[in-house]
């Protein structure tokens, strides 16, 4: 799997990372294993061996005792070849004054030895002493232990006796130990470093996985997911940035769909401004009416309007969704801005035959942006106007609760179907498009309704019934002071 760096400095994956410590944190466990095993199995041959020869050898000397004292030179000679030829090895039985006074091999008769076994034995009064010492014989090992051992008669020290044997056969023991060791140390090696890579493998693909989905995230596909399965931090990691790439998923869904239906309800007037002035220009000038062209002007004119209202409607969305939108947040008197708003409406309100009216609960003072909280009203009264019935009426209601200021615009309209209540804060959406489009609507107003109420913290609901009458409630947080008032 190939893995692209982000950044300038050496890449190196985590995969080789883990096999790295891994295999340090192996070689020294293993050496270390290695090296107490064949310490510790060394030891105990050496050991086992030399307890063997001394008890031997100190038999040897409690036996020649009596021999040596009397100077029964024939004894200890016949002992000592009983023993050589039993055993194999070299006996030497020495004065106390370290001179051999019999030799198994004949050799060495009544010259000095001073071994370290000997000097133990003679001049630091020890009972027994053995060592191993390599005669080194034309540049082959040869390896002997010497084993030494007082020979006391009566209390007395009268000489001592010494062994030598030689012990090539445990040392090769030994290497050979070693090896099978060594090789046991380097198949557990290879074995533990094919695991060192599975194992790494199992990590480090999941990281992989994820680093490629980023990558292809990067490239703006968002409906890339990675592999969430286990509950370590790895699928943890992964289940984060699938919810991650299903936010951006939708909110590229959403641009999209934002921006097709922006174009298409822009194309709407376009297209009927097209057909109006060309209507114009293909009219013969002497066929030209006045009248005519005045009409057409008029409903330009209005097409122009609407796009006007729709852009800049368009242009608050944008606003909002970077977050460009501040509000001149000021406390204010619910009933005066609602007053403001009411005033301004009633004109086309009678124009339609329409009766609004105030009523004032309460007359509670909210946190708000007067022209926005104005605007907010203005596009309520506006719908319940445009959706009203000939000689409706149009109730708007200041009131309070505990922690809320109410806003109630309850008209006897034509009400909205239930099926359409879910979707009525959506961008665009009108519930019949037709007699909306008639009234001049886009099906912005309550979108933008919603995210300015949003914005002062506060909350929107409707209620309606087709036939009947459509009622919307907005609930804004009253501040600390106004409430501590109750
Ligand atoms: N008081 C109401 N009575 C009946 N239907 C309503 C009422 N208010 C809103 N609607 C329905 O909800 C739809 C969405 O309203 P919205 O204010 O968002 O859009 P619009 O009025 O069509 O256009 P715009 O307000 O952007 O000019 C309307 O098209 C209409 O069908
Ligand atoms: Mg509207």
């Amino acid at each position: 799997m190939v893995i692209i760096s982000l950044t300038n400095k050496p890449f190196i994956s985590v995969r080789w990372k883990i096999v790295l410590v891994y295999l340090a944190m192996l070689l020294v466990v293993l050496v270390a294993i290695v090296y107490v095993v064949i310490r510790l199995t060394g030891n105990y041959l050496i050991s086992q061996r030399a307890g063997e020869e001394m008890a031997q050898v100190d038999i040897l000397a409690l036996r020649m005792a009596s021999m040596l004292d009397v100077s029964d030179m024939d004894g200890i000679y016949q002992l000592c070849e009983d023993t050589v030829q039993e055993n194999g090895g070299r006996i030497l039985v020495l004065s106390s004054e370290g001179t051999v006074v019999a030799d198994s091999h004949s050799l060495f008769n009544g010259m000095e030895i001073t071994t370290a076994e000997v000097y133990d034995i003679l001049n630091l009064r020890m009972n027994r002493s053995y060592g191993f010492h390599n005669l080194d014989a034309q540049g082959q090992n040869q390896w002997y232990g010497y084993y030494a051992s007082a020979i006391i008669y009566n209390g007395q020290r009268i000489g001592l006796v010494l062994y030598a044997s030689s012990v090539m056969d445990l040392v090769l023991q030994l290497d050979s130990l070693q090896m099978v060791i060594q090789i046991y140390f380097f198949s557990v090696l290879v074995i533990v470093l094919f695991l060192g890579f599975i194992i790494s493998d199992y990590i480090s693909r999941p990281i992989n996985k994820l680093n490629n989905a980023l990558l292809q995230t990067t490239h703006g596909d968002f409906t890339v997911r990675a592999d969430a399965k286990g509950n370590d931090e790895i699928s943890e990691l992964a289940r984060t940035f699938n919810m991650m790439t299903e936010k951006l998923e939708n909110l590229d869904a959403t641009r999209n769909r934002f921006i097709s239906n922006a174009s298409h309800e822009l194309k709407t007037p376009l297209s009927a401004i097209k057909v109006l002035v060309e209507n114009i220009l293909l009219q013969p000038d002497e066929e030209m009416d006045p009248e005519m062209v005045r009409d057409f002007l008029t409903d330009v004119d209005k097409e122009v309007d609407r796009m006007t209202v729709m852009v800049s409607d368009l242009l608050t969305l944008v606003q909002m969704d970077s977050g460009a939108v501040t509000l001149r947040l000021a406390p204010a008197q619910l009933s005066e801005i609602v007053e403001e708003t009411v005033k301004r409406l009633r004109p086309l309100a009678q124009s339609r035959n329409i009766t609004i009216q105030a009523r004032y609960e309460e007359n509670p003072t909210v946190l708000a942006d007067r022209l926005r909280l104005g605007q907010v009203l203005y596009n309520l009264i506006d719908n319940s106007i445009k959706y009203a019935r000939a000689d409706g009426h149009v109730i708007v209601t200041v009131d309070r609760s505990e922690s809320d200021a109410i806003v109630t615009v309850q008209d006897d309209g034509i009400g909205i179907p239930e099926k359409d209540l879910p979707n009525l804060f959506d961008r665009f959406y009108r519930v019949d498009k037709a007699r909306s489009r008639a009234t001049g609507g886009t099906g912005l107003g309550l979108s933008i309704v919603r995210e300015m109420v949003h914005l002062h913290h506060g909350r929107i609901t409707v209620e309606s019934q087709e036939g009947i009458g459509t009622c919307f409630t907005i609930r804004l947080p009253l501040p600390k002071k106004e409430t501590a008032n109750d």
